[in-house]
């Protein structure tokens, strides 16, 4: 959940590292704080707070520079948001930093050790205690035979149990920065004389497109120069570089007010990239590149959980009706944290398929790392490239929907949905679904992006809707079938960025007792297609409406005789059924997007949340 990123270099690290933060700050933002190293000293700024209201402020009064340096931005996990929790933190020398990134499960007997030999502590934190054992094999040897900073965190770390992403400097080490990572991402970054440490390559773009993903249990020593990297754990290390898939622009806001509307506005491009080079017309099917599953080892593939979480959860939920209908292979939907822990039963040809938009969810690299721990197949579709998920799965496909900073995820999840239309079509040629039918799919996804173009020119009705019903203190989301998941997304949506009760439910559902918070003051928005499950959603929607609920309605195009139902309409253009999810969740992303701005919420920075949660 945190952001950490570290610099060393000829230039002035403070500037770096507070740009890169702030490019980190999606990740958490309960505080921020940087060390810098120089000249034999170590230099350490740190504030309660986001990095505008806090740190900065703090640097622009009492400014350091070194050329060596680590920052950080925080979510909580242990212990409240407040200056003296804030990364980096520092061992009883003051002169050795660490920020992390995870949890240190034995946090508390390790600092009950420590305690015992004579340390003391000034935050909370577990991060804390890891500072201080590093500082305190740094010191175990007399001084003739002492250990390297990359030996002394090698051995903190073997004490540790639990994850961690972490950089540490220390003014005894100069010109030195170690980094290692177990559970938590870790990136170095190459440049020109130059290197970098970083939880989320988004922080380094500006400076460099070069990259190492390290994996778990490696441990590296970073110079200017260059950098070796070692693994602690049972793989030999492999250094790979890589090329960053996006650049600096990708990842800016622009001319949006906020990342979240930038990245519901790219929804037309970001479907297009998905169905890049997928779509195969004359077979009638959609092609992938790293499945690594032969024609004949997918047929005969018999089952498939899916596990995911938030709003991946939802797009999973899609794709069992996806499957089901176009493969007609048993899909069973799991929230990834369920999956990892209730010891479900697996068949011989049960395969797991992840969808992650970071690739870092902890409860979802767990379910991963579990089914392959049974001996299960792992596919995973995911939006960033390298990431761990992506890494560790047996076979996957990318989103390419580019970075997705707002904390609500919104152009992910539709990417996700089109991949999984594309999967579902693959899975389905390969068994009994005919060409006719295929193909009538591949035309409907050809056409979503210029149907989404027509959508996003409703922006001025949604936002005047969102602004009508702002006031609201709770509301419902109810659809049917295809569109019920999409009733949960628009839910999650609205409570998360607005802090608004919202409870999405299949329509059918509300008369078995949900129906009775129905009042004049609980508006519900009600997804209602012309589908096949038409007539009955306008059933239920009738059962609201006699209760006086007031309803804001999305409805296909042409359909006048919703009006006479419905407060308000949205229409949404004609599409297949199966392609409903794609255009219906966008209105709705706007919808939540306008409230949370009318009731003044920090869009892209949501109270309590960060983007990627990476603890379990
Ligand atoms: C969605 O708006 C939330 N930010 C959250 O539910 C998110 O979808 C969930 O944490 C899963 O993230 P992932 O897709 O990166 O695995």
């Amino acid at each position: 959940m945190c952001g950490i990123i570290g610099y060393i270099g000829k230039k002035n690290a403070t500037p770096i590292l507070l740009e890169g933060l702030r490019r980190l700050e999606y990740r958490g933002y309960d505080s921020a704080g940087v060390a810098v190293t120089d000249a034999g000293a170590l230099s350490l700024r740190k504030k309660l707070g986001k990095i505008d209201e806090g740190l900065a402020p703090l640097l622009r009064e009492q400014p350091v520079t070194g050329q060596t340096g680590i920052g950080h931005t925080r979510w909580a996990t242990h212990g409240v948001p407040a200056d003296k929790n804030s990364h980096p933190h520092l061992d009883e020398t003051g002169r050795l930093a660490v920020v992390h990134n995870g949890v240190i499960e034995n946090y508390d007997a390790l600092k009950q050790k420590l305690t015992r030999a004579g340390y003391t502590f000034k935050s909370d934190t577990d991060t804390e205690v890891l500072a201080q054992l590093i500082g305190d094999y740094l010191r175990q040897k007399p001084s003739s035979d002492a250990p390297s900073l990359t030996r002394a965190v090698c051995a903190a770390v073997g004490d540790v149990i639990g994850t961690y992403g972490i950089a540490v400097i220390s003014a005894d080490h100069p010109g030195v920065m170690v980094g290692a990572r177990r559970g938590s991402p870790l990136i170095i970054g190459i440049g020109e004389h130059e290197n970098f440490l970083t939880s989320d390559a988004n922080a380094i773009v500006p400076h460099t497109q070069k990259v190492v993903y390290l994996n778990d249990y490696d441990v590296t020593t970073i110079t200017a120069s260059g950098f070796e990297v070692e693994n602690l754990g049972p793989e030999t290390a492999s250094v790979q570089i890589s090329q960053l898939e996006f650049d600096a622009a990708d990842a800016q806001r622009g001319r949006h007010a906020h990342f979240m509307l930038k990245e519901i506005n790219e929804q037309p491009q970001t479907v297009l990239n998905a169905l890049r080079g997928r779509l195969d017309f004359a077979a009638a099917t959609a092609k992938f590149g790293g499945l690594n599953m032969t024609a004949a080892e997918l047929r005969g593939v018999d089952r498939i959980i899916i596990a995911a979480s938030g709003t991946s959860w939802h797009a999973a939920l899609v794709g069992e009706y996806l499957i089901e209908e176009f493969a007609q292979i048993p899909v069973e939907v799991e929230y990834a944290h369920e999956f990892c822990y209730r010891n479900c039963p697996l068949e011989k040809n049960t395969i797991l398929l992840v969808l992650s938009q970071s690739g870092e969810t902890a409860d979802t690299l767990a379910a991963l790392r579990e089914a392959k721990r049974r001996g299960h197949r792992a596919l995973a579709i995911v939006n960033v490239v390298g990431s761990t998920i992506a890494r560790e799965a047996d076979g996957g496909i990318y989103m390419h929907a580019g970075p997705e900073i707002g904390v609500a995820s919104t152009k992910a999840f539709v990417s996700t949905l089109t991949v999984l239309v594309l999967l579902a079509v693959h899975l389905g040629r390969l068994r009994m679904l005919a060409a006719k039918r295929a193909l009538e799919v591949l035309h409907a996804l050809n056409a979503l992006p210029k149907q989404l173009e027509k959508i996003l020119e409703q922006t001025g009705l949604v936002q005047k809707l969102a602004e009508k019903y702002a006031g609201a203190k709770d509301f419902f989301f109810l659809g049917r079938g295809y569109t019920f998941p999409v009733a949960l997304e628009g839910a999650l949506k609205l409570k998360e960025i607005s802090y608004i009760h919202a409870e999405g439910y299949s329509a059918a559902e509300m008369k078995h007792g949900p129906i009775a918070l129905i009042d004049p003051e609980t508006p519900t928005v009600f997804l209602v297609p012309q589908d096949a499950m038409y007539e009955k959603t306008l059933a239920n929607l009738a059962m609201i409406r006699a209760r006086k609920g007031p309803v804001i309605a999305l409805a296909t195009a042409g359909d006048t005789g919703i009006q006479r139902v419905a407060d308000d309409v949205i229409y949404l253009p004609k599409t297949l059924e199966a392609l409903y999810p794609i255009l219906a969740t966008l209105p709705l992303q706007l919808f939540a997007y306008y409230i949370a701005l009318a009731r003044g919420c920090d869009v892209d920075k949501p109270r309590n949340l960060a983007k990627s949660v990476t603890v379990e």
